[in-house]
This record gives C-alpha cells, structure tokens and sequence, in this order.
C-alpha cells in the first residue's frame, strides 16, 4: 500500500488495522517490520496521501476500493488443523465491510487464500443486507521480504482476477501507472487465487529438490553448489532458487503448500495431495538432518556444550523469524542439551525466545517445565558473532547474512575450542580458507573430505 501510495501521489491510502500499537509504529520512525528501503518509501508518502489509523469504519465507508490484507495462518484446531488455512480474519473483515459500506465497492483479496475463498466473501458481503453493491477481485502478492521494494517497483507480473472487467480495468489502472500494461495478467477469480498457490509450491519444490539432492552430495562427493551451477545454466532450468540451504522458511511456502494440499483432498485428490505434501516433508528432513548432523560429528555429544548460533531469521535483510529453520535446529540441540549463544543482527532476544517455547510447545499446547528451564538457562542471546563464538565448541550459520561472510575468523578460531567446527548452513562462507585457518567445516551438500575445486 506504501508503494502504490508513493507512485501515485493523488491516491489517498488509508492503512487500517484494529492493533493501536502497531499502527502507532507506523506512523513512528520505527516501523513495526524491517525491510530495506521501506523507510524512505512510507516517509515519502506517509501524512500527503498516506495515512495510517484505527478508524476501519470511517476508511469503509471513504474508499472505493478495499483490499484486504489480513493474515491467514495455518488453523491449529478443528478440521483441518494444521493444514487448512484459519479464514476468521478474512470473514470478520468481509462482515465490518458489509456493514459499513454505502453505494459501490472493489474489494480486492491481496492476502493468500484457498481457492474459491471469494465467493464466500461475495456471499459474505452481499448477505449482511444494507444495501451496498460489490465487485471481488483477487490480487496475489509476489513480493519476497528482504527485496520487498525492488520487487514492488518492478515486479515480473502483477496477477488480478476477477468476473467484472470493470472493476479488473479499475484496478489494472492503478498499478499501469508504473508497471507496463503486458506485465499486468488478467485471469479469472479461481486462476488467480490457484496461480498464487501454485507460484509458492513451485519455488519451495526448487529448494526441496536441490535439498534433497543436497544429501546425495553429502553420501557421494559430489558438491551441490556445482550441482546447482551445472543444472541451472540449461535456460530450462535456470538459476534461481537453486540454493541448498538447511531448509526455507518464511511464513508462506510451508503455510500455502499445506493448504494446497488439504484443497487436492477436498476434492479427492490423494496422488496430487502425497505429491506436494513431500516437499513440506523433504524441508522437515533438511532441517533434521542438519542438527543430527552437528551431534554427530560432535562425537555425538553436544550436551553442555557451547555451539554459537549465527543468523535467525529465515533469510538475509528482514527480522522476520516465522518457520525458520534456525528455530527447529536450536530446539532439537537445545534437547540434546546443548548451550547455545545465538546473535541475529536484527532479530531480538524476545523474539528468539518467543520462537523457541511456541517451537518446544507439544500438541497439547502446553511448554512441559524441563523445556522451559532449558530455554532459559541454555539459551544467551548476544550482541554479536564473536561472542557467539567465544569459547564455543561449534558454530553454525543459519542465516546468510552478508556480514557473517565478513568476520575475523583468524581471531574467532582463536576464541573457540578444538576442534573448532564450523556448520554452515548456507554454504556462505569460503570453506577452503577456513579450513586453512584450522577449522573443521561441514557444510550443506558437501562431503568433508572431498573439497569443492573453485
Ligand atoms: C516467498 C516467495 O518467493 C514470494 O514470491 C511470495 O510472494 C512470498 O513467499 C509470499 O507468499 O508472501 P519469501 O517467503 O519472502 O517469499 O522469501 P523467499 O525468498 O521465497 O525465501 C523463502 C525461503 O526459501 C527462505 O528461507 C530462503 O532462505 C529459502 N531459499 C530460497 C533457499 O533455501 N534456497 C533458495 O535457492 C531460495
């Protein structure tokens, strides 16, 4: 909404939301999110066709057009847990639109919803009975957290479904204004809600496989990182997301697989439903195998042990830890007992903490008392990489931050251990020279004795 209100200066854009503290970031010099070049975009816009407030009602009523926005996580309870998507929120906001709404409105779906949610919020907003005439459109985000703004100013395509070629022509209209019109796709409803789906199981496929690949490297020689260059070179391929990583995370490509899968076995679907649902398991795989990994070559023991833990968010350039795959491999080190120091650039100690006791919670929702008491007196959270490392055993890279790459590893050996190993989980850092300075590496897709030749 910062961006369309920044290219186009004479669209007002009222951002509402029922959480004051928040919206109260919004209008602060400390946003509620990090995300490079945002700050300039909102100080831009904000106060001259940008507002953010609580009055939902009031920004209802002013608009033509409303797009919806809220989150739509995994449900956790009832049919369909831990795979349906919870549309609580969605359908709350249909009924305060229906309510508040007088003459004509476009509401737009932007967030990520099962296929067919439409119509249940054109059944929503044309039942509340007050009068009000309604288009639905569907318009997926693409944008990915770290590249959010570059990706907004240029993006590959913006997709827009819809049944009213009006309210499409509407839409299209807003975004023409910087976007070239043959970048702008036009499907209906279904394709567009579907596509977005489809998008994300596509992207988390590429890294499940490279993934899976990953550990063939590991049993054989063969290097992943070649592997990928290789492959990705055949334009039928292509480069991109080939990147063996310890797992993705993010709090969409686990979120919309699973709720991909639960639509193929709504509708019968078992084959397609087994099918996508593997590459959610092959991620759960690559981060198991990365803990097992380090106990292992840790002569199977890491319990009391330091093991310095670099990087928490699920990837470089946001703060945002949801499904990182850093999450999973502290808490099963820290059941192996192991003391961790963890140090995010820009992640907080809260949080960290937060991730972990939702991450040790058992299905009963309860975080038993050894847990807790492992979380507290197991778990530093530091200022920085070297006092991660200082006097660790191991460190480990979660998060392909570009300082990490940067470090003084000459002095962080020096603080560390023997043998200092070093568990990248990136493949960021140059093996071949740390290795030189004494350290033990294990890395994604490579075996330790047979190193890569570049
Ligand atoms: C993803 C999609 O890329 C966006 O197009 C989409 O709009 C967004 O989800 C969404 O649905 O909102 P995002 O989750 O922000 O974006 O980040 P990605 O860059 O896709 O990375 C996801 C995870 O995959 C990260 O943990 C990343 O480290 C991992 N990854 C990515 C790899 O391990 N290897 C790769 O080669 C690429």
């Amino acid at each position: 909404m910062a961006m369309i209100a920044k290219q186009c200066p004479e669209i007002p854009v009222h951002v509402v939301d029922l959480n004051q503290p928040r919206i109260d970031a919004w209008n602060s010099d400390q946003l509620p999110i990090y995300e490079p070049g945002l700050d300039a975009v909102v100080r831009e816009a904000r106060g001259r066709n940008l507002t953010f407030s609580t009055q939902v009602d009031r920004a209802i009523d002013e608009s033509d057009m409303i797009f919806i926005s809220v989150n739509t996580p995994t449900k956790t309870f009832g049919i369909g847990a831990g795979r349906a998507a919870n549309l609580e929120f969605i359908e709350k906001c249909a009924r305060q639109i229906a309510r508040n709404a007088k003459g004509h409105k476009i509401v737009v779906e932007k967030s990520t919803l099962p296929v067919r949610t439409a119509e249940a919020v054109k059944r929503i907003l044309g039942s509340e009975g007050y009068g009000a005439t309604f288009d639905v459109l569907s318009n997926p985000e693409f944008l990915a957290e770290g590249t959010a703004i570059s990706d907004l100013l240029d993006p590959d395509r913006v997709l827009i479904g819809g049944e009213s070629n009006e309210a499409i022509e509407t839409l299209c209209d807003v975004y023409a204004r910087w976007i070239p019109r043959e970048r702008i796709l036009t499907t209906n409803l279904w394709s567009s809600e579907l596509s977005k789906l489809t998008a994300n199981a596509f992207l988390a496929q590429r890294v499940s496989s490279i993934n899976a690949i990953s550990a063939l490297c590991e049993a054989t020689g063969a290097d992943v990182d070649e592997v990928s260059r290789a492959i990705g070179t055949d334009s039928r391929i292509g480069p991109k997301f080939l990147k063996a990583s310890v797992g993705f995370g993010g709090s969409c490509f686990q979120k919309d697989i699973l709720n991909l899968v639960y639509l193929c076995e709504h509708f019968g679907l078992r084959d397609v439903a087994a099918y996508w649902e593997q590459v959610v398991s092959m991620n759960d795989y690559q981060k198991r195998r990365f803990s097992e990994r380090i106990v292992k070559t840790m002569f199977n023991t890491v319990s009391d042990k330091k093991i310095g833990i670099l990087g928490f968010a699920f990837k470089k350039d946001t703060n945002d830890t949801r499904e990182s795959a850093a999450i999973y491999v502290c808490r099963d080190l820290l059941r192996e007992r192991a003391r961790l120091a963890i140090y995010d650039p820009r992640v907080g100690e809260q949080q960290i903490r937060a991730d972990l006791a939702a991450a040790c919670t058992e299905l009963n929702g309860q975080l038993t008392d050894h847990e807790r008491e492992l979380i507290q007196t197991n778990v530093t959270v530091v200022n920085d990489s070297y006092e991660a490392a200082d006097g660790a055993h191991a460190v480990a890279v979660m998060t392909e931050w570009d300082e990490f790459r940067e470090l003084d590893y000459a002095k962080i050996y020096q603080s560390m251990h023997r043998p200092a190993f070093v568990f990248d989980g990136r493949n960021l850092l140059d093996h071949e020279a740390l290795s030189e300075l004494g350290f033990e590496i294990n890395a994604i897709g490579k075996c330790p004795e047979r190193r890569s030749r570049n």
